[in-house]
């Protein structure tokens, strides 16, 4: 299938772009290298575009007679989006209808869509199934209900066939070592929590410890990316016309920030300093992944579901990349 990735260059988009090209696809990757980078995936399959140019996504859909788009383009911190909530909504929501009127325009009418746990309801006990109740808690949170439930309205109205992936917390790294997780500034735990062995912060800070949890800290479900990436690839297959599939991605594990702390630990074999702070505004207490819909309609199973084994492909790829994909600026498109 002939397939445009929007934030392909980014590191989920990126992983889901190589192993589309891994297995047959031809794939693009449409991103404006704000938070991407071009080492992620070959030269000849990166165009490079932003989202609000309208023109510049139909000549795409269009010259490469695209199929199917994967829309993983968004910004995605939580706190920030607490503080700049503007930014969200332009870049998340405006920008996303205007892929969506650029697709009807040409009539691309598959679309796989990244969205988030962060739109749930949080629950103290058990996992979180699609139909759980909703609780966006955050801008990005809200950001990503309302490019949902744009879509839905688009395939009422237009035939838009499509299918929703919620993501509960994405990490680790490609087995190969090649490829992992680089933001710029880095939010996300287990990355952070890695720069401490790396000597790059003295300790990493705890955002909460009095959530109603079993150790007070948050709880989330870690889920490695490569098995994000097959998620895609099957969701991609099965996607029909006219017709919206949502599904949860996550492991059904929870862990807190504690514990990932702790199993870092287990894996650098050297105990990580940690202070507690403040909460993180915008932060839920407990997301856990109910992926049953995932595994029976689509066959999907997570290779890995030890976080022991997924930190240790997010270390192997930030001790060996310790400034992530250098040099972003200096590698020529044309290669
Ligand atoms: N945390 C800390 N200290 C830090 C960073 C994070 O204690 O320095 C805590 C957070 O408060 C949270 C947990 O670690 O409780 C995980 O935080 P991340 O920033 O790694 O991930 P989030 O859960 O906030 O968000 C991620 C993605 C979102 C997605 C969400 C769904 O960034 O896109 O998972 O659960 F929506």
């Amino acid at each position: 299938m002939r397939i445009l990735a929007t934030g392909g260059a980014g590191y989920v988009g990126s992983a889901v772009v190589r192993e589309l090209l891994a297995r047959g696809h031809d794939a693009f990757a449409y991103d404006n290298l704000s938070k991407g980078y071009r080492q992620s995936i070959p030269a000849d399959r990166l165009i490079e575009g932003d989202l609000a140019d309208r023109d510049l996504l139909v000549h795409t859909l269009l010259t490469h007679r695209i199929e199917a788009v994967m829309h993983f383009a968004a910004f995605i911190a939580v706190g920030e989006s607490v503080e700049k909530p503007d930014i969200y909504y332009r870049n998340n929501i405006a920008n996303s209808l205007t892929l969506l009127e650029a697709m009807m325009e040409v009539g691309v009418k598959k679309m796989l869509f990244s969205s988030t746990a962060a739109v749930y309801a949080p629950i103290a006990h058990g996992a979180l199934t699609e139909d759980s109740p909703k609780y966006p808690a955050s801008p990005y949170a809200v950001s990503k209900y309302t490019i949902e439930r744009m879509i839905g309205d688009f395939s009422v109205a237009y035939g838009l066939g499509y299918t929703i992936l919620r993501y509960f917390n994405a990490c680790g790294a490609g087995a190969d070592g090649k490829y992992g997780e680089a933001h710029e500034p880095e939010t996300h735990l287990i990355p952070l929590v890695l720069q401490v062995p790396l000597g790059q912060r003295e300790f990493i800070g705890v955002f909460g410890n009095d959530y109603d949890t079993t150790d007070g800290t948050c709880i989330r479900d870690y889920v490695h990316v490569d098995d994000l990436a097959d998620a895609h690839i099957k969701a991609i297959d099965a996607v029909t016309d006219s017709a919206g599939s949502i599904y949860n991605i996550g492991t059904g594990t929870g862990n807190s920030v504690l514990e990932v702390i702790r199993v870092a630990g287990e894996v650098v074999g050297q105990n990580i300093p940690m202070k507690f702070m403040d909460r993180r505004q915008g932060d839920a207490a407990r997301l856990v992944a109910g992926s049953e819909r995932l595994r029976r309609e689509l066959g999907w199973t997570p290779k890995y579901e030890n976080l022991h084994e997924i930190i240790a492909t997010a270390w192997q790829w930030h001790k060996t990349h310790p400034h992530g994909y250098e040099d972003k600026q200096s590698v020529p498109l044309e290669a």
